[in-house]
């Protein structure tokens, strides 16, 4: 089957969806995205995906491209379109198209948009959380505001680059203090000795994860004690157990920091715990194609 991608108002086979040379998008990273998991046909917390896109939107000034119940259609309709019972959507809006200029154009110009779903393969994810990851630090290199999910990620792509030719399948990015921000793909988590979750808070120097979120709603709910606070790479390192969270695979155990092991180098309970019954917690739309059960 062809994949169809929607741009800018029509539907187009994906090998044929182009978008212009000027896109703002293209020179200067002047857009934002969201990438939104689908589960049995139905989108995942698409509330929270949404009202993170409108608040990326609204930080850089780029104007809503639609409203919410039109945009929530197009992606239905690309999830449909691509018969993507479990994969991700891909949503990404530029400031649109003008003659190249630092300076912003006019606030009337429309944003470009552009919608992509795939079929991920959840037996791929299944086996490597059984298996749990490695991850390596690098310096966090990246601009002020990681907070708002735009599609600055060269940083990102180069870190995780890394990791692989490392052997590792993420990068945790380190700040100045040595504290460990977040993942190039992913948010960070540690269980400590006396189970206690432990994420860096959601200020301006990490993005907000729906995934994260999500998980916090989960420990919540089964009384497991939180701390939103920075943690450094050391007492990572030296942690009962350590997990990622995202939305491309919800959570995924930590087996080895920079080649040492975390715990006893395999996944921890908690973190597979938390993995079992994420989806328990999360909203979950209508379904994209007619009849998917
Ligand atoms: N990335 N931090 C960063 C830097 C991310 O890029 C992501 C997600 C997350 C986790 O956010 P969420 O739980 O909402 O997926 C944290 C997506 C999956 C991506 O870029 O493909």
């Amino acid at each position: 089957m062809s994949r169809i991608a929607y741009v800018n108002g029509r539907y187009v086979p994906h090998r044929d969806a182009m978008v212009h040379i000027e896109d703002r998008g293209y020179q200067y990273a002047d857009a934002v995205y969201e990438v939104c998991e689908v589960s049995q046909g139905r989108l995942v917390d698409s509330t929270r995906h949404f009202d993170r896109l409108e608040r990326s939107l609204n930080e850089l000034r780029i104007r809503q491209p639609m409203s919410r119940g039109a945009l929530m259609t197009v992606v239905l309709q690309t999830v449909a379109r691509n018969r993507v019972r479990n994969g991700i959507v891909y949503v990404q809006v530029s400031r649109g198209v003008a003659p190249r200029d630092h300076f912003l154009p006019p606030p009337t110009l429309p944003p470009a948009v552009v919608v992509t779903a795939r079929a991920v393969d959840k037996a791929a994810g299944e086996r490597s959380a059984r298996k749990g990851i490695g991850v390596i630090t690098v310096p966090d290199n990246r601009w002020g505001r990681p907070d708002i999910k735009s599609v600055q990620l060269l940083p990102n792509t180069l870190a995780k680059q890394a990791a692989r030719e490392a052997g590792a399948s993420e990068a945790w990015f380190v700040d100045a203090t040595g504290n460990v921000t977040e993942g190039g793909s992913s948010n960070a988590w540690i269980v400590t000795h006396d189970g206690r979750l432990v994420t860096r808070q959601a200020d301006r120097s990490i993005l907000r994860g729906v995934t994260r979120t999500g998980v916090l709603d989960l420990v919540k709910r089964r009384n497991l004690t939180i701390e939103e606070r920075a943690f450094s790479v050391e007492e990572a390192r030296g942690a009962a157990e350590a997990f990622i969270t995202s939305a491309t695979n919800p959570v995924t155990p930590v087996v080895r920091i920079d080649g040492h092991p975390v715990g006893d180098g395999t996944p921890g309970p908690v973190s597979l715990a938390l993995r079992a019954a994420f989806h328990e917690v999360t909203e979950m739309s209508r379904p994209a194609i007619h009849g998917i059960k």
